[in-house]
């Protein structure tokens, strides 16, 4: 647990950024242009975030399902995602943000791969925010892709009768990532869309109806007091914001 501004924060702070369709529909724009919208929104929030000395944020930018959506807002993401690294990667890193990228990255057009392997190849020497980008990424996919991992160890029997909730995690794409303490979702839907679900078991949840582009600092404040108001108790007793 953080403490600061005198309220617990979350330690990882996820974000499902939905509603730049609709945000650029109410101003006669192109989907396309809501997604830039929505890309400079994740600029300023991952500063703001790290303002609030949370330590790691992680976007869903990318699912495995958003291969479905037309051609065009297809490729209007794929362009904008390696656009969007090349032009603020540099500045996000001197502000202290440590990017991971996280999903079926091998799916994912040459230019984009590249980016990511130039971020992460030189992450930056000391960091105050873990920042995962979600891309081509599924919650159910995951779990498959560390069940297929699991399997392929040199003794998966001997494996299976070790394995349980902890060791599972060594197969999952960041093990060494902290669970969500709290997924917002903006834009009004009430689902987590195959986000992290393996790391959601204990996560709580606060959805706003501001769409993405839109969600600006009091409204991160306020998904943030209301946070600092749950009562956790992972099942058992424990009425507190710390952690298991
Ligand atoms: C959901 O809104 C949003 C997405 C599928 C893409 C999110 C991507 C970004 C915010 C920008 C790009 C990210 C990076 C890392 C640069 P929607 O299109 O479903 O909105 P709608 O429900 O109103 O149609």
């Amino acid at each position: 647990m953080i403490q600061a501004h005198d309220k617990p924060l979350p330690q990882h702070l996820a974000f499902i950024m939905d509603g730049n369709g609709r945000w650029a529909q109410d101003r006669g724009l192109s989907r396309s242009a809501g997604h830039r919208a929505g890309a400079e929104r994740l600029r300023d929030v991952c500063y703001w975030v790290l303002d609030y000395g949370i330590c790691h944020m992680s976007v869903y930018a990318f699912s495995t399902e958003n291969w479905r959506r037309s051609t065009q807002e297809v490729n209007g993401l794929m362009r904008l995602i390696p656009d969007f690294f090349h032009r603020y990667a540099a500045e996000m890193r001197d502000q202290g943000a440590r990017i991971h990228f996280v999903g079926d990255l091998d799916q994912l057009p040459a230019a984009t791969q590249k980016i990511i392997g130039q971020i992460q190849a030189n992450p930056p020497e000391t960091h105050k925010l873990d920042l995962y980008i979600c891309l081509n990424y599924g919650g159910r996919r995951e779990i498959v892709r560390a069940v297929q991992k699991a399997l392929r160890s040199p003794d998966p029997l001997a494996l299976a009768d070790q394995l349980d909730e902890d060791s599972f995690r060594n197969f999952l794409y960041q093990p060494q990532m902290p669970d969500p303490d709290l997924i917002v979702r903006t834009a009004g839907e009430q689902r987590l869309s195959n986000f992290w679900l393996w790391q959601a078991a204990y996560a709580e949840l606060y959805f706003s109806p501001v769409y993405w582009p839109d969600f600006g600092q009091a409204d991160l404040a306020q998904a943030l007091d209301a946070y600092s108001l749950r009562q956790r108790r992972y099942g058992g007793e424990k009425s507190d914001n710390t952690h298991p």
